[in-house]
């Protein structure tokens, strides 16, 4: 059986790509610092201060939110998401995984409070009586959330009535404080909790992601069981784990090498917005006072024709995850299409998968012809599995991170003064 998910870090050492790769001492001599990280973990996950380390181990909850999906599965065929940042791009990501092949009901994602898209669900009342809304939010009050869910619930009860409008209603949110229970009790509307020891970012496997990927149809218990598979080798194995050594590897590039820049590039269009769910993991647990690497998502191979030649020519403070899939579901290949096209002739009867896997590997290799480092993480196929596996790797990563770089990877100070900003702003209209 192919392995759900592989880190090979070859290019990622001076080896492989000289100055600009890292050496066997670095991380030897980081081995304490490491240990000392992982005994950081251990404890945010034995005291619960950090839910998600467990949670791929609730098959329980995975189960209950899938007998609660099929209330929606059997009433509807639309379910629109409201929830922004932590709260959707979790969700947002597995849809466009596997979205398109389950047997649920159809996703839609309001996040920004974007007049243009929002219009759209204030103009037909036909479209009412099929569609749901779950509207997620630990807090209760973010602003962008809380406008479309006002927005959308006063358009919903214009179309089905007051008396009936509760029954598309499914609220996520801190079941113990905050506006949105608050009206969620007041209005009768079905509460799923937030886990409380689970900050947004880190949510993607509770019932933030899982209850929307379950109304899409979706095994909620198989992305859970990736998670655990991870998760579950990361606690046998230690900082032996491939995961230790790849956030390792990040942390050297950048205190080493000013490697600050950090790309994921996945190899697969279902993949991109796994990227985005990366993007805002990395930067908002591990940009903090002054410090931090900017996450960059790219996409194979079409940004080989776009953002490749800074990666490859520009300044050497970047480096580079490829996301390969070794088995892609659908096999496709290049037909015999004129005679007397030599040139073309290396293309006859290829497989587009092969040509995807031979444009990561020519990249990853010129990269490293250049001294410039990048690794490789190989999911077996995209599936529920290995999208759960993929979640709690990074989220182990960032954690590593975090204490390797001494900074709280569980807060945001640095987005609550453009809240109060905007609010005030909008207080004195
Ligand atoms: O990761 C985070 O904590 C944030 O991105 C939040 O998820 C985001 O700000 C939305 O917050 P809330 O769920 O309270 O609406």
């Amino acid at each position: 059986m192919k392995k759900l998910l592989q880190y090979n870090d070859a290019n990622m050492w001076s080896a492989a790509c000289g100055a600009g790769g890292a050496h066997r001492a670095e991380l030897k001599a980081l081995q304490s610092k490491l240990r000392d990280a992982k005994a950081a973990l251990d404890h945010l996950r034995l005291t619960d201060s950090q839910g998600w380390f467990n949670l791929p181990y609730d098959e329980k909850l995975a189960i209950s939110l899938m007998l609660r999906a099929k209330e929606v599965k059997r009433n509807f065929t639309d379910l629109i998401v409201i929830g922004i940042g932590g709260s959707n791009l979790g969700a947002k990501a597995i849809w466009q995984a596997l979205g398109h092949e389950a047997q649920g009901v159809k996703l839609h994602f309001l996040d920004n409070p974007d007049p243009e898209v929002l219009a759209y669900w204030t103009r037909s009342r036909k479209v009412w009586k099929k569609t749901a809304i779950n509207v997620i939010s630990k807090s209760g009050s973010t602003l962008e959330t809380m406008s479309i869910f006002m927005l959308l619930r006063h358009e919903l009860i214009k179309a089905v009535g007051e008396a009936n409008h509760a029954k598309h209603i499914w609220v996520t949110t801190d079941p113990g404080q905050g506006i949105l229970q608050q009206i969620a009790k007041d209005n009768k509307y079905r509460m799923i909790d937030h886990p409380l020891t689970v900050g947004g970012r880190f949510s993607v496997l509770s019932s933030v992601g899982l209850f929307p990927a379950a109304c899409a149809g979706l095994d909620a218990r198989k992305i859970l069981k990736g998670a655990k598979a991870i998760e579950r080798a990361h606690r046998r194995q230690g900082i032996k784990h491939p995961v230790a050594t790849f956030a390792a590897l990040h942390y050297l590039a950048m205190k080493k090498r000013g490697q600050k820049i950090h790309v994921l590039m996945p190899y697969a269009d279902r993949l991109k917005d796994f990227g985005l769910w990366y993007r805002q993991l990395w930067a908002e647990s591990l940009g903090k006072r002054g410090k931090g690497p900017t996450p960059v998502t790219a996409s194979g191979p079409v940004d080989q024709h776009s953002q490749l030649q800074l990666y490859q020519d520009g300044p050497k403070d970047k480096i580079l995850t490829f996301l390969e899939v070794a088995t892609y579901r659908q096999s496709v290949s290049v037909p015999k299409a004129w005679s007397g096209a030599s040139e073309l002739d290396y293309l006859r009867g290829l497989d587009f998968s092969t040509i995807m896997q031979s444009e990561l590997s020519g990249t990853a290799q010129a990269l490293a012809h250049d001294g410039r480092p990048s690794g490789t993480l190989r999911i077996s196929e995209i599936s529920e599995e290995s999208l759960g596996a993929l979640f709690q790797f990074y989220e182990l990563a960032t954690a590593y991170l975090g204490e390797l770089m001494g900074i709280n990877a569980y807060d945001q100070p640095g987005v609550e003064q453009s809240k109060i900003n905007v609010q005030a702003i909008l207080n004195k209209l």
